[in-house]
């Protein structure tokens, strides 16, 4: 059952969440809704933590990426639970500020940031800019020219690791479009270090996301520590911070592995702590930066059953619900496979394989493929496991639909964290003419 919150159960037949049951939150805020549970959420937050004090008590850094999914009640319990924050833009950072969230525990990442999103970062002084690539440098390196106080950066470099996931998601090849080849690493630091408005604190990279093997993580550990020994031994510089970032994968489906954040922690520290000992490397801060093994599980999506479609032989071939790919791409994008259940159904035994048809004028719109439910009709609530992670972060408007409201259960209670859009609101960017 890892695919589902912590504490998920049956109650009457409905599936409940938070102590709260999903038919009935599905009735009063509407469809399609999605559901937070704060124990799983807050418990993966404090599982980080522990494994990471215990397997590395060296400084280390838990941050969030908030690319998985962010809003301002979500960056006020990172802040509680003493994550920092991993923004990619300038509203992005707006809400680690409205949250809280202390800016020296904020990095900025991106491939192509914007000015304003870089000066944003520089004014708010943000603990670390993660520089992409030269050009990024260069502009760095003039908008800090007077600076009083250096910016702290890290390097992202790619450390040419094919992470075995969906090429979509995969971000650690050189030819990949994020971060710097090794080849030049030389580039980048001979400028950094002469750069009298930047602060070289150390160097990061990414693989990529969703990812099992941890052997490759552990490679990617390697990579920055030989990266690290190199610019010490090349430059007489030595770095104090490294980040292999996150990607740790989690389950979707009862086929996959279940996350074990344990087993990462302790992976990570002892590759790093082998390697700084056989190069005589002072231990570095360890900065990692999971987003889906934090927000991924907690997450329910809930929709409505709007209609069936059958095939001439008379077989079930659909269910068509109200949302689909505008609240959650990642089927249409690279074929993510979702685990799911009619909620007011949910002690009823999956006898009808079916396809779930998203709402929304595409083909390729397919929320759900042979997935064995209780034979459905108009009106069922389906509940879609794993829902937190990349899904209401890449919503669009597609269709002019608006997007879903947000709620965190606990306890019983449930609290709207973000509300539905509402068609004022799509319709207010256009001028009439
Ligand atoms: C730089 C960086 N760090 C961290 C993450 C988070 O990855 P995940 O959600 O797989 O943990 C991403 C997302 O791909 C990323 O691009």
């Amino acid at each position: 059952m890892d695919v589902w919150p912590e504490t998920v159960a049956v109650r009457d037949g409905h599936l409940a969440v938070g102590g709260c049951d999903l038919v009935a939150l599905a009735e009063q805020h509407g469809t399609p809704l999605y559901v937070f549970d704060e124990v799983t959420l807050r418990g993966a937050m404090r599982t980080y933590r522990a494994a990471f004090a215990a397997a590395y008590p060296a400084q280390h850094r838990v941050h969030y990426a908030s690319k998985a999914l962010l809003n301002t009640a979500l960056a006020q319990i990172v802040a509680e639970e003493g994550l920092g924050l991993d923004v990619v833009s300038a509203a992005e950072l707006r809400v680690a500020q409205r949250a809280g969230v202390p800016m020296e525990h904020v990095h900025l990442h991106g491939n192509a940031k914007s000015a304003l999103e870089l000066e944003r970062a520089l004014a708010w002084n943000v603990g670390a800019i993660v520089v992409d690539n030269l050009d990024e440098l260069a502009h760095l390196c003039a908008l800090t020219a007077h600076r009083p106080q250096p910016q702290g950066v890290l390097l992202r470099l790619a450390p040419d690791i094919a992470a075995q996931t969906h090429a979509h998601i995969a971000t650690g090849s050189s030819d990949a479009k994020f971060g710097l080849p090794l080849a030049a690493l030389d580039a980048a630091v001979t400028q950094l270090l002469a750069a009298p408005g930047l602060h070289l604190l150390g160097l990061h990279a990414h693989i990529g996301s969703q990812l099992f093997r941890l052997d490759q993580l552990q490679a990617t550990v390697q990579v920055l520590l030989e990266a690290a020994v190199y610019v010490r031994d090349q430059y007489g510089y030595t770095v104090t911070e490294l980040s292999p970032g996150g990607g740790l994968g989690v389950p979707y489906t009862t086929e996959q592995p279940p996350t074990d954040i344990c087993g990462y922690a302790t992976m990570l520290a002892a590759t790093l702590t082998d390697a700084c000992t056989r190069a005589n490397f002072p231990l570095p801060r360890l900065t990692i930066e999971p987003g889906r093994s934090i927000i991924a599980r907690a997450g329910v999506a809930l929709y409505r059953v709007i209609g069936r479609k059958y095939a001439p032989d008379g077989r079930l071939l659909y269910l068509h619900v109200d949302g689909g790919m505008a609240d959650n791409l990642r089927p249409a994008l690279y074929g993510a496979r979702y685990s799911a259940l009619l909620a007011n159904r949910a002690a009823e035994p999956a006898d009808t394989v079916v396809a779930v048809a998203g709402r929304y004028c595409e083909s390729g719109d397919i929320l759900l493929r042979d997935i064995a439910l209780p034979s459905g009709a108009s009106g069922d609530v389906l509940a879609v496991a794993t829902a937190g992670a990349y899904t209401l972060s890449m919503a669009s408007t597609y269709n002019l639909v608006p997007r879903p409201a947000v709620l965190l259960l606990a306890g019983g209670s449930a609290r709207l964290i973000q509300r539905r859009e509402t068609e004022e609101e799509l319709l207010a960017r256009d001028i009439v003419l």
